[in-house]
């Protein structure tokens, strides 16, 4: 469990990589299996250790799951527990998204509260809020979330902030709600589209996905399309961008759709990376050395809060000085003490992170604190002269399918050490 990434950095990157299924899509789509009774068949699911959280989860409740690759089947003809338990919870807070689903179709759940993280406090506030709305009614218990709710029915809500998990919950709900739900102010991520196709692909009926505006007719009952193939890693495909970007690489990234990275593709050239949509894939290439670039992360579809991390570890050897503003969570900058360690010159005062550009970093021991901070360590120790070893790296195998071999395609001198 305690893995140790080596890496001995100071090569440029080459070849070709190919994006897997995006983790923050298949984790909704999963837990909509619960909405309808069948077999749903998904593909492009990405084999890392969040999917594999929420499959264990939905077994619990009687799910049975068969993987083969990286198509899953999910059969829900028997689901019997409506329980989402603490120990899964704590290692998974995506979990919260089996509770629209399951008050919807069986008017019962019981799911842990997800509990902090590293990265805030992150509170579910807005998705109760939002189900209590809808006529259910949620108490407190001991650390759970104790649901009710007869017949969930259609309303308006409106979000303080465009929470992305709490629009797939509202969404996934009002599926199966009497009447229309209509949500203002939602999240307008791809993942929420990606969720809204295999929604109405199952008969839902939804209009106004990817816009702030999203209103849902609720229907009887769903049933499983054929299969669903689930949409390219934006923010796996944005972290190998960086990674051509910092070492001054040559990649070729397979399975990616570039108009959903506009603001990370923007940023990426002003910072002096060569980026060539190609018939195969997006061609990427870096400056000899990156130009400082300022960021400001904001709800899709403004640069993505994660991809920050990412883009501070090239902006550490850029030339010049580079303002990061993190506007999405209260505490994600726990990246920053370990690039220092490297030799990175970084500031933080509040949520403005001043990364004053150095000519190299050199390698040293450092430890992964969440999954983004652990590819931001990863794209460093590949710059580090000399050898680094990442600690922790079990939060980069939450969210990234096998990095570790694409890395070592690419040229980099890298070993996972048990
Ligand atoms: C989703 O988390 C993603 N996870 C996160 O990706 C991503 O960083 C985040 O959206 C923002 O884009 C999944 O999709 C599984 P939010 P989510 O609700 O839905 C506050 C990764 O690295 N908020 O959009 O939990 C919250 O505290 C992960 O793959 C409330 O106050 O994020 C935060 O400040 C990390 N009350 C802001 O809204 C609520 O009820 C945005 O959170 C809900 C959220």
């Amino acid at each position: 469990m305690m893995d140790k990434l080596i890496i001995f950095g100071g090569t440029s990157l080459k070849g070709e990589v190919t994006i897997s299924g995006a983790k923050n899509a298949v984790l909704p789509i999963m837990a909509a299996t619960l909405l309808s009774s069948g077999v749903h068949n998904l593909r492009r699911v990405p084999r890392l250790r969040d999917v594999f959280t929420m499959v264990e989860l939905l077994k619990r409740m009687g799910a049975e799951i068969e993987f083969k690759g990286n198509s899953c089947s999910i059969d829900t003809k028997r689901i019997s527990n409506f329980e989402a338990s603490y120990d899964l919870v704590k290692t998974m807070r995506a979990s919260i998204l089996v509770l629209g689903p399951l008050l919807a179709r069986f008017g019962k759940a019981k799911v842990s509260l997800p509990g902090g993280c590293a990265i805030g406090a992150r509170p579910v506030n807005l998705h109760i809020i939002g189900l209590e709305k809808m006529g259910a009614s949620i108490v407190l218990e001991e650390g759970y979330i104790v649901a009710k709710a007869n017949k969930l029915k259609g309303t308006t809500i409106y979000f303080d902030i465009p929470t992305v998990t709490g629009t797939e919950n509202i969404m996934m709900a009002a599926t199966l709600a009497k009447g229309l739900t209509v949500i203002e102010n939602a999240a307008k991520e791809p993942e929420v589209v990606d969720l809204a196709n295999y929604l109405i692909s199952m008969g839902a009926k939804i209009r106004g996905a990817g816009t702030s505006v999203i209103e849902i007719e609720g229907v009887n009952s769903l049933n499983p399309p054929n299969f669903h193939e689930v949409i390219p890693d934006r923010i796996e495909a944005g972290t190998f961008m960086t990674i051509a970007g910092a070492t001054g690489g040559d990649i070729l990234i397979k399975n990616v759709k570039a108009e959903l990275l506009d603001a990370v593709i923007l940023k990426m050239k002003d910072a002096g990376v060569n980026i060539k949509e190609t018939r195969d894939g997006l061609r990427v290439t870096g400056p000899k050395r990156p130009i400082s670039v300022d960021i400001k992360t904001m709800p899709y579809p403004g640069f993505p809060t994660d991809m920050q991390a990412q883009f501070m570890a090239m902006m550490a050897i850029a030339n010049g000085t580079s303002v990061i503003k993190e506007t999405i969570f209260e505490n994600r900058f726990m990246h920053v003490a370990e690039l220092r360690r490297l030799g990175a010159n970084i500031s933080v005062e509040g949520n403005t992170a001043t990364v004053r550009g150095v000519k190299k970093l050199k390698g040293a021991p450092v430890m992964a604190t969440d999954l983004r901070a652990s590819a931001s360590l990863v794209i460093a120790g590949l710059i580090a002269e000399g050898k680094t070893i990442i600690d922790r790296i079990y939060h980069l195998d939450r969210g990234y399918e096998e990095l570790d071999r694409k890395l070592i395609s690419l040229g980099a001198k890298i070993e996972r050490i048990k």
